[in-house]
């Protein structure tokens, strides 16, 4: 799947690393965590999912039991999806490093790469943006990931803004 490939991965990792350092989260943990989160994609519930693979990875790998538990923990609570509430810093980060990775340029790209895989026409990713990408800001959770995801926001709105004018009228200022 194009809208969730390696690239989506690699961002993430790049983000992760990039907040953790900043808030003083523990990299290992949270890079480990970013590269496996999304290893069970396309399966029901796939947040426990990934944390479960992850698991059996990591152990098969001979990680301390404690590691392994605090990346599970990061990767199970990355999605809303799985109604697992990040209880540390480091499920905080990865959880803002997926949702900014849905906003800004990057995140109308793959609305529109994920909307093209299903069909689904520009009216109805515009109705996505109202349901999920537009309320992304709000979830974002540490101070850095706020900051990164300010101007990301700001980007979406005047997107979505300009493409209902155009959708549904002329352009934006007729
Ligand atoms: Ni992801």
């Amino acid at each position: 799947m194009s809208s969730h490939d390696r690239g989506h991965v690699k961002r993430v990792v790049r983000l992760v690393r990039y907040i953790a350092e900043r808030e003083g989260a523990d990299v290992e943990v949270v890079v480990t965590a970013a590269e496996l989160h999304d290893i069970a994609r396309g399966e029901p519930d796939h947040a426990r999912r990934s944390a479960e693979k992850a698991r059996e990875i990591l152990r098969r790998k001979g990680y301390a039991e404690e590691f392994v538990e605090r990346v599970a923990h990061c990767i199970e609570a990355h999605s809303f999806s799985s109604r697992v509430e990040p209880r540390t810093p480091e499920a905080s980060i990865l959880s803002d490093a997926d949702k900014l990775d849905a906003m800004g340029a990057i995140g109308i790209a793959r609305a529109f790469l994920y909307s093209g895989e299903r069909g689904r026409s520009v009216e109805e990713t515009l109705r996505h943006f109202e349901d999920k990408l537009l309320k992304l800001y709000d979830a974002l959770r540490t101070k850095t990931g706020r900051e990164l995801g300010r101007e990301r926001h700001q980007f979406l709105v005047e997107f979505y803004q300009r493409l209902e004018a155009e959708l549904w009228g002329i352009n934006r200022s007729t």
